[in-house]
């Protein structure tokens, strides 16, 4: 299959300019002005935008958690995210507690195999290290492709690993060419803050927010890098949420020390007010880290500008308002974590980055596609347009202006985090490998389209090739 898109105004992390792309068969083969191939397909690109598609680094399909399930499977939640503009999703498969890592891969492979409307990788969260376990983590870099590992501080007896286990696995992942990617919270402390709470009656979903205190984060992210550091390995903070845990990467950054850092819509459009609506509704945004106080949005967003942050991902991890969200009634630490929100992204931070006046268009593609790309080992197979990049492109509307809500999204959740809001900017025509998945808003894909992508490694460490720029401190402060 051969397509010509022409006349689109081609936007990647560093160009902005009109022009035609040729894709021959999965593969971009040409970018230029008036391109004359003869094609298949055609399609109009006159007054949009043309980007490299959206990859989210962040989600979690059909992931066991908290008693129950996430919401979206690899069907639904790849074919929401391809609805928005994400032609690539980085998933957490999840090792238990004295499983075998490679017997947690295959689990995920199934879970995802000939489902999926784009590509995939996965990232592996580690429960359990003993020495013995450390040649499979070299066997997932080396042979299997998954490239980064989550790691929690937060969750006592379920998730969290201890520094020992942290430093283990960082020394493998500085060693490789792998990231460790950390949940960084002091969830110790926390859980004393939920004792006392819950004994002082207070159960419901805002003291979810109120045990978790901003300095927890802060406390998470400074020992991340310290271990890290002491690893010779780089670090990548997942949904960092504040101002607190922000200033921790801002420092490490201007010591030339190689600490990253993603926020998430949530933690840029929503803040601690959602969780005083009446009827339980605050429920529906219990996640971890929690909503903040909304002065922090401004610096999150200075912090995208400066990049002491580089990505923005979702933390996509829906449970239903009913039955799932229920299930914390009368208790909040009962209430599934997370929230939904693969679908959206892309929208919202156009809107509000780029018609908000916030970040340039260019950054606005870095931050949801070319970054990603390269701090997770796709780059520049994906999160460019370029001769030889996988043909991922979106075909994006800049002046449609789209309303957000669970009665006309596609997850499969029953509540959005975004209820009416009105954004700026459509994705309308999606092609994932050269494929047309979404047509003029419409899926025209089939579950099964999306590949699994084996990740390379990168060497983040030393600063050469495309890791380079992703180094650099902010610029104001040198
Ligand atoms: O509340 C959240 N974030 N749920 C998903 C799991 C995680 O910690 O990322
Ligand atoms: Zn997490
Ligand atoms: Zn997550």
């Amino acid at each position: 299959m051969k397509t010509l898109i022409k006349n689109g105004r081609i936007v990647t992390a560093v160009d902005d300019y009109l022009g035609d792309i040729f894709i021959d068969g999965e593969t971009i083969s040409a970018v230029g002005k008036n391109l004359t191939m003869a094609a298949d397909k055609t399609i109009d690109a006159k007054d949009k935008l043309v980007i490299p598609g959206g990859i989210d680094a962040h989600t979690h399909m059909d992931m066991p958690f908290g008693g129950t399930v996430s919401a979206d499977d690899f069907r639904t939640g790849t074919l929401a995210a391809a609805h928005g503009g994400t032609t690539t999703i980085v998933d957490f498969a999840i090792q238990t507690k004295g499983q075998s890592i490679m017997e947690a891969l295959d689990t995920w492979h199934e879970k995802a195999a000939g489902k999926t409307a784009i590509d995939y990788g996965f990232h592996m969260i580690v429960t359990d290290l003993p020495h013995d376990r450390v040649g499979e983590l070299k066997r997932l870099i080396n042979t299997e492709g998954v490239t980064s590992f989550k790691m929690f501080m937060a969750y006592p007896g379920v998730l969290l690993v201890d520094d020992a286990t942290i430093y283990r696995a960082m020394s493998v992942a500085g060693e490789h060419g792998a990231l460790v990617c950390m949940h960084a919270e002091n969830g110790v402390v926390i859980n004393e803050i939920i004792d006392r709470a819950i004994k002082e009656g207070k159960t419901g979903p805002k003291f979810h927010a109120l045990t978790r205190p901003t300095k927890a984060e802060a406390e998470g992210v400074n020992r991340s890098i310290a271990l890290a550091e002491m690893a010779g390995s780089p670090v990548y903070i997942v949904h960092l949420s504040c101002y607190d845990a922000l200033r921790k990467v801002q420092e490490a950054r201007d010591l030339g020390i190689p600490a990253f850092a993603e926020t998430c819509p949530q933690y840029l459009f929503l803040d601690y007010s959602y969780y005083e609506k009446e009827n339980f509704e605050g429920a529906k945004y219990v996640m971890t880290p929690p909503l903040r106080e909304k002065w922090n949005q401004d610096e999150l967003w200075t912090g995208l500008r400066m990049n002491d942050l580089q990505v923005i991902s979702t933390d996509h991890c829906p449970f239903c308002f009913k039955e799932q969200k229920e299930l914390g009634k009368d208790d909040f630490r009962k209430i599934p974590n997370g929230g939904p929100g693969v679908e959206h992204r892309m929208s919202l931070v156009y809107n509000g980055g780029v018609v908000g006046g916030r970040i340039s268009v260019n950054r606005f593609v870095e931050i949801t596609s070319t970054n990603p790309a390269k701090l997770f080992g796709l780059f520049p197979k994906k999160g460019t347009i370029a001769p030889g990049s996988d043909a991922d492109i979106v075909i994006f509307d800049p002046s449609k202006k789209q309303k957000i809500s669970a009665s006309t999204h596609h997850m499969n959740v029953d509540y959005s985090c975004y209820e009416g809001f009105e954004v700026q900017g459509v994705s309308e025509t999606v092609l994932s490998r050269g494929k047309v998945v979404i047509e003029n808003g419409k899926y025209v894909g089939k579950a099964g389209d999306g590949k699994f992508i084996k990740r390379s490694t990168i060497d983040l460490n030393s600063g050469r090739s495309s890791s380079e720029q992703m180094r650099e401190p902010a610029l104001a402060r040198r």
